[in-house]
């Protein structure tokens, strides 16, 4: 079998993969729950319908895609029964970037390894942005004492809503991840997961091109992938997608404790998946990874990785690991696109590096 079976392929980050796929002479295959909305979004190319993640699970079992891509979040449950499935005959990759799903789907990696299968996480803008950053920045050198990565999307929105694939991602948490509470922050110290204050060390930065732009820490998927690319012992990662303001710090915090109340976090959910998305042009003509790496020798280095609109870099990254897993470019267990393909797989996508 050498299909490549994209699993949500009706969502936005299905079709945006799938027209990169075809643009690349791989036609995909359409998997989802609701047979007439892949019809719209198959342009003619085959669909399975499985009404859940089960449903899902079991078919890869049974028709064995040469690669399955995984956009039904949260990660942090279809992550890890979506990948087992895969071992037998598939490689997976998905667009997580939550620490709960990252510690489920590294915790096959032994498996993965065992079995001859590749299992890609984090294949979205994010990590993919800031670990690149960070591999082209360790390149060739000693391992790093200490590395801060930042991520700043520049995304364009369709109008819609969040859905619950989103509203469930910010909602759960990061249940049952090592080294602190569900919603508490993190960052590593002395090698291991810590807890860390979100919103804490606000960063001012100015650009490459001359814009400003605040970033404050955020443990995401990120914080996995730039400690397991560099070693450095030492890690933070931030985001200029969190409110930076003390105020909007304080009241976040402050929701984090209500989601930890059962019932509210139920609400909150459903509430949130129904909040209606505006439509929205880009706000700055470039989304950048950005990185600081620090050895023991008192050097540091600084990097930037420059992309166009962070959700279409979201479609073209897992077509392009797609395209490199079919061609036998990947290596057995559980790997970050960047630390699998090296600095190169951002340049292959579009990127272009800008290093201090
Ligand atoms: N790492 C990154 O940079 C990055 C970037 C973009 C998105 N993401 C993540 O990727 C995920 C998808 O994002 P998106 O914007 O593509 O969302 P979306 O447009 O809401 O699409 C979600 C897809 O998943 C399907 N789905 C949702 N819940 C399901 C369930 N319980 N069982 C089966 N199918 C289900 C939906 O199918 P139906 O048509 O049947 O509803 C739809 O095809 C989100 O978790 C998001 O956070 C990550």
């Amino acid at each position: 079998m050498t299909e490549v079976w994209i699993l949500g392929g009706t969502g936005r980050s299905g079709r945006a993969i799938a027209a990169e796929l075809r643009k690349r002479g791989i036609r995909p295959v359409l998997v989802g729950r609701d047979a007439d909305r892949l019809a719209a979004a198959a342009e003619g190319d085959r669909v399975v319908v499985a009404a859940s993640v089960d449903e899902m699970a079991a078919e890869i079992s049974r028709q064995r895609p040469a690669v399955v891509v995984n956009t039904v979040g949260p990660f942090s449950t279809t992550a890890a029964p979506l990948a087992r499935a895969c071992l037998p005959a598939s490689h997976y990759l998905d667009l997580a970037n939550d620490l709960a799903s990252f510690s489920t789907t590294l915790a096959l990696d032994e498996a993965a390894a065992t079995a001859g299968r590749t299992i890609v996480t984090g294949a979205g803008f994010g990590v993919t942005a800031t670990e690149s950053v960070v591999v082209k920045l360790c390149e060739g050198r000693p391992t790093p004492e200490q590395v801060r990565v930042d991520m700043i999307p520049s995304l364009a929105m369709k109008e819609g809503v969040v859905g619950e694939a989103l509203a469930g991602t910010f909602v759960e948490g990061i249940p049952g991840v090592e080294g602190g509470g569900r919603y508490q922050g993190r960052r590593y110290r002395d090698g291991r997961l810590a807890p860390a204050r979100l919103g804490d060390e606000p960063t001012r930065f100015v650009l490459p091109d001359g814009a400003t732009v605040t970033t404050s820490a955020m443990p995401l998927g990120e914080l996995v992938a730039a400690q397991r690319a560099s070693g450095a012992p030492d890690v933070l990662a931030a985001s200029s997608e969190v409110p930076s303001s003390p105020v909007a710090r304080t009241i976040m915090r402050l929701a984090m404790s209500l989601l930890a109340i059962g019932p509210v976090r139920t609400l909150a959910k459903r509430q949130l998946a129904a909040v209606k998305i505006k439509a929205r042009p880009q706000p700055r003509e470039y989304s950048w990874g950005h990185a600081v790496v620090r050895w023991a020798d008192g050097t540091e280095r600084e990097g930037w990785l420059r992309v166009g609109e962070a959700q279409a870099w979201t479609g073209v990254v897992p077509a392009e690991v797609v395209h490199r897993l079919l061609t036998g470019q990947g290596k057995p267990g559980f790997h970050t696109p960047a630390a699998l393909f090296g600095s190169s797989l951002a340049e292959a996508c579009g990127g272009e590096y800008f290093i201090a």
